[in-house]
């Protein structure tokens, strides 16, 4: 379904942040990359989103090139980004963040409505006449993700979707993307503990200073290796 080959981005020429990471996503399912502050999670789901552009490397979705696009047409095949710290905007009520944002492709899946997502996210249909300021941080983090998913992305990319969150209210939304495959989203999160990405994710991946380990399985003994070594674990080099 995505296949990302040899990416390399940075901010300033000649020191890139994300070094010729390579990795599928085979089938719609929960991937985790997981990695200290630092590593580099959030300036690769940055280019994904098209929010940067790769010195080298290439991007593929569903068989279409999306390498280096701008982030209304990575919107349009089908990438959706529920950024870090939420952002949501300031000026709007939950309400109109669900509405402005429209889907914005077009294909045989249903996508879901409004009411489909204050289904999955009942605490956010009490609040709909509020702004983002006056919502909990919970319901922050649902409305970002509520907000990602009305563009009838294909791929959700969530950025540590669970910083700052009361464990039970992180369940929450930790639930909510274990369902999503069934709804024919892939779900990719960043997140910087092996712990929860292993209770979340079929396959996770350890990123360390820009570069990404092979896909680990979080059941079993590749899983017990990860949670031993946390996150001091040394890179190997992808494989096929
Ligand atoms: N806008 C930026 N300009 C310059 N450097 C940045 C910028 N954003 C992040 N970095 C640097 O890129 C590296 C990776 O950061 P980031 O992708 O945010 O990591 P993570 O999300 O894993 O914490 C860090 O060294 C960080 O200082
Ligand atoms: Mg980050």
């Amino acid at each position: 379904m995505l296949h990302v080959r040899d990416l390399t981005v940075g901010y300033h020429r000649d020191t890139p942040v994300v070094r010729s990471v390579s990795f599928d996503l085979p089938t719609p399912g929960v991937y985790a990359i997981v990695g200290p502050n630092g590593a580099g999670k959030t300036t690769l789901l940055h280019t994904l989103a098209g929010h940067l552009r790769p010195t080298s490397g290439s991007v593929v979705l569903d068989g279409r090139d999306v390498t280096g696009l701008r982030p209304h047409r990575a919107a349009r095949a089908g990438i959706a980004l529920a950024p870090q710290g939420r952002r949501l905007w300031p000026s709007l009520t939950v309400a109109e963040h669900l509405t402005v944002t429209r889907p914005t492709r077009h294909d045989d899946r249903p996508g879901l409505s409004v009411e489909d997502l204050l289904d999955l996210f009942p605490p956010l249909a009490t609040r709909l006449r509020h702004h983002g300021h006056q919502l909990s941080g919970g319901e922050q983090q649902m409305l970002t993700i509520a907000r990602a998913l009305r563009t009838h992305p294909r791929l959700l990319l969530a950025d540590e979707p669970t910083e700052g969150l009361a464990p039970r209210i992180a369940d929450q939304v930790t639930a909510v993307l274990r369902d999503l495959p069934d709804r024919g989203v892939a779900v990719l999160v960043a997140l910087p503990h092996a712990h929860a990405a292993t209770a979340l994710a079929d396959r996770v991946h350890v990123l360390t200073a820009g570069r990404l380990s092979v896909p680990l399985d979080p059941d079993g003994e590749q899983a017990n290796m990860l949670l031993r070594h946390h996150l001091t674990l040394t890179t190997a080099p992808h494989r096929e």
